[in-house]
């Protein structure tokens, strides 16, 4: 008796001497990439709302502000990752190719780097914004986008895989269309990138930010597109119905098969009438 007495007191001095060491492991450590963008300020106006630390990444110093702290990291630079990265718990990723750079640079390569630096510290889930199309979607204006930005789709997709692979718990969000409107809180989920559609990028950075807070969320690829007949909010519970393994395919970007068969097919039948035609001309004038 006397001896758990005396351990309990000296628990009691041990938490009254060092407080920070029982705070230092309550809140997680949220590391944002992207956090400048259009959608990474959302992110990090949703963070704020949330009992997290924010860790927020540019390629550009930044000073610190209510509750955020900015570093600095280029994510083509894995050692400037692994740094910056120190003790971080959740990474969210909303990177773009911005000023000319391309897709296969900063979404492909940057990914890699990001994974890499993330097993090093031990990062428990990564949270990915992809794109509607990097599941192998065939219409139009992915294959135009594949066909004027680089095969964007093949270079997010390749980037969404190497996440898939990489042992650390993931949540990979596909949005349609972004827009800057105002959120709607409408949100329709779907798997298998098979849907179209627009979201404002605020209702994104609701659905990335919730996705921290949602075991249903973890390892899960999923689609979302705003739908203003779904009710305000229902989407908060719609993560445990996605399915674990549900990507579609890795899009290639290449051009597919039925965008050039068809009008090679109807060419050949024009040719072959025009051919016909004239033969016809000719047998009747001899
Ligand atoms: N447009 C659409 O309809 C659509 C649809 C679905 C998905 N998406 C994808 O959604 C993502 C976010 O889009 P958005 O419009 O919100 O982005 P955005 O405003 O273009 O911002 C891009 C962010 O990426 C960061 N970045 C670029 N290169 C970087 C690098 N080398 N290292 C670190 N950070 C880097 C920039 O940060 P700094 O400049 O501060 O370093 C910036 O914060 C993009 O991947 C986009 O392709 C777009």
């Amino acid at each position: 008796m006397k001896k758990s007495a005396a351990f309990m007191l000296s628990i009691s001095f041990f938490i009254l001497l060092k407080p920070s060491l029982l705070l230092a492991s309550e809140k997680q450590l949220v590391g944002v990439f992207g956090a400048s963008g259009r959608t990474g300020v959302h992110i990090i106006e949703e963070l704020k709302q949330r009992d997290v630390d924010i860790r927020a990444f540019s390629r550009r110093a930044k000073e610190n502000s209510d509750n955020v702290n900015w570093a600095v990291a280029d994510v083509t630079s894995e050692e400037s990752l692994t740094e910056a990265l120190k003790d971080v718990d959740i990474i969210i990723s909303a990177i773009g190719p911005v000023g000319g750079d391309n897709s296969e640079n900063v979404d492909y390569l940057g990914t890699i780097n990001i994974v890499a630096a993330a097993k090093k510290n031990g990062v428990k889930q990564i949270i990915y914004m992809s794109s509607i199309g990097a599941g192998g979607a065939e219409n139009i204006s992915t294959v135009m986008l594949n066909l004027l930005a680089n095969k964007t789709m093949k270079w997010k997709a390749l980037a969404e895989d190497q996440i898939r692979k990489s042992g650390i718990d993931f949540t990979i969000v596909r949005p349609g269309g972004l827009i800057g409107d105002p959120a709607t809180q409408g949100i329709q989920f779907s798997q298998g990138d098979n849907v179209l559609g627009w979201i404002p990028r605020e209702d994104v950075a609701a659905v990335l930010v919730e996705s921290i807070f949602k075991d249903g969320a973890k390892n899960k690829t999923f689609e979302v597109i705003n739908d203003d007949s779904l009710a305000v909010d229902a989407w908060r519970n719609e993560f445990d119905s996605l399915e674990l393994n549900q990507y579609g395919v890795i899009a290639t970007g290449e051009l597919p098969t039925r965008y050039w068969l068809t009008p090679l097919l109807v060419l050949i039948g024009i040719i072959y009438l025009i051919k016909r035609r004239r033969a016809r001309k000719l047998n009747n004038s001899v």
